[in-house]
């Protein structure tokens, strides 16, 4: 023993480091949670259950069935991480994700993967109009790229989810996939009251089965916490109001680390240049002068529940095109009731006097007003 051992490496000791930093406040709840999710990091150190390409003929798939050696059983149970809103269940599975150390991760907002799966799904209704289940396939798909699936924001809300969830998940587990999911939901609340329940029981009765429910239910919502006090306007954009968007991407992320991130929108890639936890930062000539449209604003305020905006210029009437995007991505925004902090060189009312949609824009710039009141900075998020 030389006494210079590694520093101690997941969840756990990522949570007690922002805490010591001062980041984040002490919770007992959390900690509790971060104790739970540290177990299952340390379980699966090193998981990589062998990874079964798409495609593979009958016989090979019969074979795959039941892995050669290593029991199923053996498998480290999921997490299901429930509470109230502004808990901190998915900054602890972010910290989760990101010390996981599992070659293949992936973590996906739940909503967006479901859209994912409708569009493979439909994809192979079309190249096999023989009816042959996709189910199967599609599981080997998301069993390559994935052992660990990491879902934010789990809910069940259509049934047409609701009919491919079981059959999906059983596949995935028997594949050795293993789920951390937040949710608002317990999961024997989930699709409660809606017709076809019954039929969604069995769903049920699985993930309670393959995941270990953890409450996180501290008395604290932190983001209401968060954002009481925050500046939301910065003009003009200069070097202070740089810092000050620096700060505010901070709180807004709660220590999250920043790195680019790609969203799918119809299944088509749309990259964020930063994103950190539920905060993501643009500049505003990335956002409102390259062509993009409603579809890409709104993944962005249903992904996120703050933007950070660099630079938003002063438009003139040659600048239709780009007010008209701004426009488009605050109805967006104030829709889903998405948090904006931004630098620019007017304030609301001022940005857009003359040229087409500058009537429109006035709706924009009253809601850009009230998108800074403390009312406002208090919503939830609507995803
Ligand atoms: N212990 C803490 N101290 C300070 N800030 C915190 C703490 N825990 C969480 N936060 C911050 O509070 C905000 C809300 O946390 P988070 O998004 O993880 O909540 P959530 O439980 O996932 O909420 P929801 O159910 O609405 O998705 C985030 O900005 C997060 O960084
Ligand atoms: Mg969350």
């Amino acid at each position: 023993m030389d006494g210079s051992a590694a520093p101690p490496t997941g969840p756990l000791p990522a949570y007690r480091a922002l805490i010591a930093s001062g980041a984040l406040t002490a919770d007992d709840s959390q900690r509790a949670a971060a104790e739970h999710l540290q177990d299952l990091f340390a379980k699966l150190r090193g998981y990589n259950p062998p990874p079964r390409p798409n495609g593979g003929n009958v016989i090979s798939r019969l074979l795959r069935l039941r892995p050669a050696e290593g029991a199923p059983d053996a498998r480290p149970n999921g997490l299901y991480v429930v509470g109230e809103v502004g808990r901190g269940k998915s900054m602890l599975m972010d910290l989760f994700f990101q010390q996981a150390d599992v070659a293949r991760k992936r973590r996906f907002h739940f909503h967006e993967f479901m859209q994912g799966v409708h569009a493979r799904i439909h994809a192979w209704k079309q190249a096999n109009p023989d009816g042959t289940d996709p189910i199967q396939p599609l599981a080997d798909t998301i069993a390559a790229d994935a052992a660990l699936l990491c879902f934010d924001e789990f809910q069940v809300n259509d049934i047409a989810d609701a009919m491919i969830l079981a059959r999906l998940f059983a596949a995935l587990f028997d594949r050795g996939v293993v789920v951390v999911a937040t949710s608002n939901t317990r999961p024997d609340q989930l699709f409660a009251g809606r017709p076809g329940r019954d039929a969604f029981l069995p769903f049920i009765a699985l993930l309670k089965q393959k995941l270990d429910v953890l409450q996180v239910e501290g008395d604290r919502d932190y983001r209401r916490q968060r954002l009481h006090d925050l500046a939301t306007w910065y003009v003009p954009p200069d070097a202070a109001a740089d810092r000050a968007l620096d700060r505010a991407f901070a709180t807004l992320s709660g220590g999250a680390q920043a790195a680019p991130r790609r969203l799918l929108v119809m299944g088509r890639p749309f990259d964020v240049p930063l994103a950190a936890g539920p905060g993501a930062r643009f500049d505003f000539a990335a956002l409102c002068a390259r062509a993009l449209g409603a579809g890409d604003y709104l993944a962005l305020a249903t992904h996120f529940e703050a933007l950070v905006l660099d630079a938003v210029p002063r438009l003139s009437p040659d600048n239709f095109d780009e007010a008209r995007r701004f426009i488009v991505l605050i109805d967006a925004l104030y829709e889903h009731r998405v948090k904006l902090v931004a630098s620019a060189e007017a304030p609301p009312d001022a940005l857009y006097r003359s040229g087409d949609g500058a009537q429109a824009f006035e709706r924009t710039a009253s809601r850009l007003l009230e998108m800074q009141s403390r009312e406002y900075l208090e919503l939830p998020h609507l995803t």
